[in-house]
């Protein structure tokens, strides 16, 4: 099969916990790339390779061709926006929820709320539909920090068991959306490739109702 295919996904949690699954698929790299400095490595599989990014940049290697299949987070897709990608498939992968959290004990304040985070254009979404007007302070990590040294009054983080918030002093107040990996497909090389990104697809659709 001369047709090849290349598959985004960031290291750290979405590449520890999607191995597994691509192994159910039969998709296995040639070598561990969570112990390689490595970016691009063959697999198992004929003509499939992996390409291992920034999580944030799954979405543009995709949209753009560069792969033609990725693995994001909804949290990610959500702040990429975009057209240009296809999202069949919920990988039921690296689940959390995209929160608003702030502190127990609330201050009151006669401004905007500050609110301090990584996801600036979902932020902005989430209180525009709710007709409320907010101040929002970009930051690049750690967001539970800022309200406690006075940057923010509130913070928009992914939660999972909540321990990070907890040992801030902080409580998640507010559900912005519920988050899991997903699949995403670039919009021509579902035309162009159909039938290897189909097989793909539908390989891991199985993978994914095994768990
Ligand atoms: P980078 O390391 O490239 O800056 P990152 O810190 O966002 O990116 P990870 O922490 O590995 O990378 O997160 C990747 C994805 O995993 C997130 O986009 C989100 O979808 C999911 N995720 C992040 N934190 C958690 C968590 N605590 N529990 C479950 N899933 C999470
Ligand atoms: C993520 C997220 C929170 C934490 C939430 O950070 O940014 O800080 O997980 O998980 P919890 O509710 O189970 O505590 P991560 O551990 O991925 O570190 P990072 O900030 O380097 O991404």
């Amino acid at each position: 099969m001369s047709e090849t295919i290349t598959i985004a996904l960031s290291k750290g949690r979405i590449l520890q916990e999607a191995l597994p699954l691509l192994a159910r698929a039969g998709i296995v790299p040639e070598e561990d790339p969570a112990a390689s400095r490595k970016l691009v490595f063959a697999t198992s599989e004929p003509g499939v390779g992996l390409v291992v990014i920034r999580a944030a940049d799954v979405p543009t290697f995709v949209e753009n061709g560069a792969a033609d299949l990725g693995i994001a987070g909804k949290d990610v897709l959500l702040e990429y926006g975009g057209q240009g990608l296809y999202e069949p498939l919920d990988l039921g992968i690296a689940r959390c929820r995209l929160m608003v959290a702030g502190p127990a004990q609330a201050r009151e304040t006669w401004r905007h709320l500050r609110i301090a985070t990584k996801y600036v254009t979902t932020t902005r979404r989430y209180y525009a539909a709710r007709g409320e007007q907010v101040e929002i302070v970009k930051l690049y990590g750690s967001m539970e920090l800022a309200p406690l040294v006075g940057l923010a009054d509130r913070i928009v983080d992914l939660v999972d068991t909540g321990n990070t918030l907890r040992a801030n002093g902080l409580q998640p107040l507010e559900t912005v959306a519920e988050i899991s990996s997903r699949l995403i497909v670039n919009k021509a090389a579902m035309k162009m490739k159909h039938q290897r990104v189909k097989g793909l697809i539908e390989r891991l659709a199985a993978a994914v109702g095994c768990y």
